[in-house]
């Protein structure tokens, strides 16, 4: 079946690229931790660069090792320590959220609905915190996830439009693979990112390009390409 064809060749392509980031190296046997460490990690990498944010991570990480930590914070030294990374409303909201957390008993929420209760927390990073931390079995869908998607399916996709959004939420959540949700969701994110980019896609160098729709229809039409997706 072609999505089993997608999933294996996907994760197989990510177990053997994924990029070494310090997030990913937190133990699954630590889930607090790990659970933690993706919400600051995402909530970063919101309008961020991979490489730029993990400096920023890793001194966040050094000031406050857990949500206790962070919770007992001033928000001066939150927006200091945040100080380059703009949209400083997400720092406030880590801030805010810790301390409702926290106050709630301080054990991290590990459902989508649960996680949306939490201050600052949205679809995409509930999505990411309950997949990637908690092995949930739900998708996440950001601007690389969306384009990766409309091109395997060859949908003309506009991103900002809310009905598109939502056909893209369903057609993750059809793909997520079950056994491993945080790595599958993480492996497609890290495709649109270094090999599924918006110009000068790298084709020959896809795990999923024989399943990919975009892909097929430029080798059988001069004109067709893999960017108009
Ligand atoms: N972009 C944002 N979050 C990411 C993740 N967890 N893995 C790869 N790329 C990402």
């Amino acid at each position: 079946e072609q999505i089993v064809e997608i999933r294996e060749c996907l994760l197989e392509w990510y177990d053997r690229n994924q990029r070494d980031l310090p997030w990913r190296r937190i133990s699954i046997e630590d889930l607090e931790k790990r659970a933690y460490a993706v919400w600051v990690s995402e909530v970063m990498l919101q309008q961020t660069r991979v490489q730029t944010v993990v400096d920023y991570f890793n001194r966040w990480m050094d000031k406050w090792p857990t949500i206790y930590h962070l919770s007992t914070a001033s928000i001066e030294l939150v927006n200091q320590i945040w100080a380059g990374l703009g949209y400083y409303r997400r720092a406030r909201f880590l801030l805010e959220g810790a301390k409702m957390i926290v106050e709630e008993g301080g054990e991290f929420p590990k459902t989508v609905p649960a996680l949306r209760k939490v201050k600052g927390i949205g679809d995409y990073t509930a999505g990411a915190i309950a997949s990637i931390a908690f092995n949930e079995v739900v998708p996440v869908v950001d601007g690389n996830v969306v384009r990766v998607i409309a091109r395997l399916k060859a949908i003309s996709a506009n991103p900002k439009d809310k009905v598109t959004v939502n056909t893209f939420w369903k057609l993750a959540g059809e793909l997520v693979d079950s056994c491993r949700p945080g790595d599958f969701n993480q492996a497609l994110m890290e495709l649109g990112a270094t090999i599924c980019t918006p110009l000068s896609p790298k084709c020959s160098s896809c795990p999923i390009s024989s399943q990919c729709q975009a892909f097929s229809l430029t080798q059988h039409k001069e004109s067709a390409s893999v960017t108009d997706y």
